[in-house]
């Protein structure tokens, strides 16, 4: 029995020694320590030894089990370093092969016109502003003398939170008007574009979501003078030199004189043509001085300030500027379409 439990000592460790792997380390495990292995095979027949025989034998039959085990440990150990370095290895990174080309966004048109309409602001002294799209209706309508029961303030225009029509999607950039006055000292030169909301039925024209650029200068001895020539040098330089514009006389609560501006028909010159739906003229924006009543409201003296602002729809510029007849092409994000500018 003593030779048989050497020659198991011997075979198993050189057999764990030659193992490849975890998986034939197990089974090696299994064959010679299992419940059916080699020498539990050994230790079931102690019971045929004689009672002085017994204790010696049993010690170095439990010796050859620690041997065994502890060679199984060594092994597994060394085994599983082996592993994790031939993983590191097959892993490995060859930085020098060429690597495959991420496919980069585009800038979207609108914001191409966006970025150029606040270059030209921010060239001429302007800041650029950004507010909240959640608007309460004091800054949206109250303070721009947009009156209870003004039609802009109706539930078919406009997106309320509440049933008091206190909070809502803003429909127009101009609370960023009052928001500066609040906000910054005198005197006051703003862009801020943004995104607006109303209620309006998605077509080739219309959209429930658009973009408004707000522009506004507040300071002493301001006037319709300054507005005109601002303006038809923001046209000049996004359009090209020699472009002409013309003032029409419009009405809106929060300014007084108001006007929409036009800029002639880049396609025809000012002939008509389907552009310009026959008219020769594009209209572009609404400005006016501001109302005395707001400026009062922000707590600005009228004696000394005046000013002037306006709102530029951002998708009608845009479209205008690459020649894009459907406004749903610009929210639809086609990767084909927004590659072509
Ligand atoms: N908020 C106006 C609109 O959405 C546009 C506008 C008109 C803005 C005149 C102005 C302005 O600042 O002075 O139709």
């Amino acid at each position: 029995m003593k030779e048989q439990l050497a020659k198991i000592r011997a075979e198993a460790l050189a057999a764990f020694q030659a193992a490849r792997d975890a998986s034939e380390l197990d089974a090696l495990r299994v064959q010679y320590l299992g419940k059916k292995g080699e020498l539990t095979g050994v230790l079931k027949m102690m019971g045929k030894l004689s009672a002085e025989e017994r204790p010696a034998m049993g010690q170095l039959a439990n010796e050859v089990r620690a041997a065994l085990e502890q060679a199984i440990e060594v092994t597994s150990q060394k085994l599983s370093e082996a592993a994790l370095v031939q993983q590191l290895k097959d892993e490995a990174l060859d930085v020098t092969i060429p690597g495959t080309q991420v496919k980069m966004g585009h800038k979207h048109p609108m914001y191409i016109a966006l970025d150029e309409i606040k270059d030209i602001f921010i060239g001429m002294g302007f800041t650029v502003l950004d507010g909240p799209e959640v608007e309460l209706a004091e800054y949206n309508f109250d303070r721009l003398n947009a009156e209870e029961g003004h039609p802009s303030r109706d539930w078919s225009d406009t997106f309320y939170f509440d049933e008091d029509s206190r909070v809502m999607l803003r429909s127009q950039t101009s609370p960023m008007q009052v928001r500066a006055m609040d906000s910054m000292e005198l005197p006051i030169r703003i862009v801020a574009p943004g995104r607006v909301y109303r209620k309006d039925e998605v077509d080739a024209t219309h959209s429930p979501m658009f973009h408004q650029v707000e522009g506004m200068v507040i300071d002493k001895g301001v006037t319709m003078a300054d507005l005109k020539g601002t303006l038809n040098t923001v046209v000049e330089q996004l359009y090209g030199k020699g472009t002409k514009t013309r003032f029409r006389p419009h009405h809106f609560p929060f300014t007084e004189p108001s006007c929409e501006m036009d800029v002639q028909c880049h396609k025809c010159g000012g002939v008509g043509c389907p552009t310009c739906k026959g008219e020769g003229w594009i209209e572009l924006l609404g400005a006016g001085m501001i109302h005395p009543k707001v400026l009062q409201m922000a707590g600005i003296d009228t004696e000394i300030y005046s000013g002037w602002a306006f709102g530029i729809g951002l998708e009608r510029t845009a479209m205008r500027r690459f020649k894009i007849a459907d406004l749903r092409l610009i929210f639809e994000n086609d990767i084909r379409f927004l590659e072509q500018f």
